[in-house]
């Protein structure tokens, strides 16, 4: 998934093997450091491994206080089949709901509107842009306030 262009269109650079393990390696430190992180994802009807979505704390974002950031990555085969939004919301639920979280933040480079898509659909606003990590990016959030109206 990561040696596909099409997939880390919106990246600096496809991923090696080594660099795709060094990255599982940090998913699954910040899973041990925090107890929550990246899920993998897998499709029901196969069982098959798809990608991953989940939440992630960005110790260096300084937008404020709220640094846990929900983020998503899926093989190509399965793109515009709802699941990125069907993950992300039960993300959002989790944060929300299990680690009693204030705000869910996601941010993404300004030509990637298929994630901007993604999350406006599951009920984040942008609410600004920012430099991260050398690139321009748009922010948005989701406040607990306003998950538990979008809910009921
Ligand atoms: C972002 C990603 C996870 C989305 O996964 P997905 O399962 O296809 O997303 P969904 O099907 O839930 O929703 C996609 C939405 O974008 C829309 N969309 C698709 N192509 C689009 C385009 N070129 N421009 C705008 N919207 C687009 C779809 O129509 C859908 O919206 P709709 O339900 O209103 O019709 C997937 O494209 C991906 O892995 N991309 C590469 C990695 C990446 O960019 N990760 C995020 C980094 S911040």
């Amino acid at each position: 998934m990561c040696a596909d262009p099409e997939v880390m269109r919106h990246f600096p650079y496809v991923l090696t093997r080594e660099e795709s393990e060094a990255q599982v390696g940090r998913f699954v430190r910040h899973w041990d450091e925090r107890g929550f992180g990246l899920w993998a994802v897998e499709e029901k009807a196969s069982g098959a491994f798809i990608g991953f979505v989940g939440l992630q704390y960005n110790e260096e974002w300084s937008e404020g206080e709220h640094k846990t950031e929900v983020g998503w990555r899926l093989d190509r085969a399965c793109w515009n089949r709802g699941l990125a939004t069907e993950g992300t919301r039960a993300s959002l639920g989790y944060g929300f709901e299990v680690l009693e979280l204030e705000r869910v933040i996601s941010f993404t480079v300004p030509e990637n509107a298929v994630s901007r898509r993604v999350m406006e659909k599951c009920g984040l606003v942008q609410r600004g842009e920012t430099r991260w990590r050398g690139l321009d990016h748009v922010w948005y959030a989701i406040d607990r306030r306003e998950w538990e109206a979008a809910e009921n």
